[in-house]
């Protein structure tokens, strides 16, 4: 078999063979294709599409392109979820503790941010000592023990998505949703979880702009999973703005905490309360309406934050940073971003908040960056607010004063204003089941 022969059967539009895909997979993986034979395959895919066979092969075979989790050492149903990735976005931090605490395993495997987007396994370790790396007697244990552990994933989870991705990243082909659907279900089914429900982001701050595209990518990933035998559900959730108001690592986790004590701001707890409704209801088959009312009674007793404090603790984190928030550290500057106008603000650029946010320390530029766990971006007013000339539009958190100016100027330009009244966008459009 040759690779030139399948990049040109691909860029003539023809479908290719189940042992032409697990051809180009085992070739990524093992060094035997060139990067740039790889990357003319992925432009002709985004151009091409994939049919769904051809997607169920790609998927199964970066799956098992490297390690796979076998969580059968836990008792009970597992439960994952995964997010296409959004600006401020710290659900897992709050809807894992909830579905823990009322039955569900939740034994996940998180990223780390890259580029403008947060990744979970940065802001967990923003508390200081928390472990993300664990041995998986002790992660098995833990969930067995507790229902709940979040940790890094292993370097040899899907290794042929690690490649592919990375070409992706740099050659312009990452928004394909045959190219996309594959890379998360890949990773998805690999960590081994019974039941996973995604949150597909649509808009400004996420890959998909389109309601219409996200809605294409959930229903191609819901596939996927239901044809590999998992429960499956994807919600649809808008980010065209920020979700919550805290963007930063620490920033996140406290405004995570504050949600758990049922004072978050109202985007965010409607978006993680839904999605924890919607993992129950894959782990206990009760309606929608039950299961959120169970969500809402764990947030008003306490039990989903004692969850988060317990899994700090099994973790080697400090639990009391999550009854005493003050306890985490302090960026050393505080800077106020005041508006020059007054008026309504139309509309806010996710992407470019999130950038604005890197520029202050919260995220990195490339992979082997460190990240400062106390730099973020509070927002104080957000799409729809009514603002007047000298309010503050948000508050800036970092080390570095030098960074200010050029994040304030990269902020004000994701700023729209109208005149009057905006009318206020959905926060969840659909959820697909499988
Ligand atoms: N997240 C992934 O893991 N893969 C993609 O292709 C896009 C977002």
């Amino acid at each position: 078999m040759r690779m030139y022969d399948i990049i040109q059967k691909k860029r003539d539009g023809g479908e290719l063979s189940d042992e032409e895909i697990k051809f180009f997979v085992n070739g990524a993986v093992d060094g035997s294709i060139p990067d740039y034979q790889l990357s003319a395959l992925l432009m002709a895919v985004y151009f091409r599409e994939m049919s769904e066979r051809e997607i169920s092969v790609l998927t199964q075979a970066m799956a098992e392109s490297g390690d796979t989790v076998n969580l059968s050492a836990i008792d009970g149903f597992t439960v994952d979820k995964h997010s296409t990735g959004g600006v401020g976005d710290k659900t897992t931090l709050i809807v894992a503790p909830i579905v823990a605490a009322l039955g569900g395993k939740v034994a996940k495997m998180s990223g780390r941010g890259l580029g403008h987007t947060g990744g979970t396994v940065d802001k967990l370790e923003s508390i200081i000592g928390f472990k993300t790396e664990l041995a998986r007697e002790d992660f098995f244990r833990q969930v067995n023990e507790t229902g709940i552990s979040v940790i890094g994933q292993s370097g040899n989870l899907a290794p042929a998505d690690k490649k592919l991705y990375a070409l992706r990243d740099v050659t312009a082909t990452v928004e394909s949703i045959p190219l996309i659907a594959s890379s998360i279900m890949s990773k998805k089914l690999a960590a081994g979880s019974q039941g996973i429900v995604l949150d597909v982001k649509t808009g400004s701050g996420a890959f998909m702009k389109t309601v219409e595209k996200s809605k294409a990518l959930a229903e191609e990933m819901v596939r996927i999973g239901t044809a590999a035998g998992r429960k499956m559900t994807a919600v649809i959730t808008n980010m065209d703005i920020p979700l919550g108001r805290a963007i930063g690592n620490s920033l996140e986790v406290i405004e995570a905490v504050e949600t758990l004590n049922g004072r978050g701001c109202g985007d965010l707890a409607e978006v993680c309360f839904c999605l924890a409704a919607n993992m129950l209801m894959l782990v206990n088959g009760k309606s929608y309406e039950d299961n959120f009312a169970d969500v809402k009674a764990s947030v008003a007793d306490g039990s989903a934050l004692s969850k988060l404090r317990q899994m700090v603790e099994y973790q080697g984190g400090n639990p009391e940073w999550i009854d005493n928030t003050e306890l985490f550290p302090k960026a050393k500057y505080e800077y106020k971003v005041i508006s020059s106008r007054s008026g309504y603000i139309n509309r806010m650029d996710a992407e470019k908040i999130g950038i604005a946010s890197v520029i202050l320390g919260a995220g990195r530029e490339k992979k082997e960056d460190s990240v400062d766990f106390s730099a973020g971006i509070i927002l104080e007013k957000k799409t729809c607010d009514k603002v007047e000339k000298g309010d503050t539009l948000a508050v800036f958190h970092t080390n570095d004063e030098s960074k200010i100016e050029e994040a304030e100027k990269r902020f004000l330009s994701a700023l729209e204003f109208a005149e009057n009244e905006v009318e206020k966008q959905p926060l969840i459009y659909e959820t697909i089941t499988g």
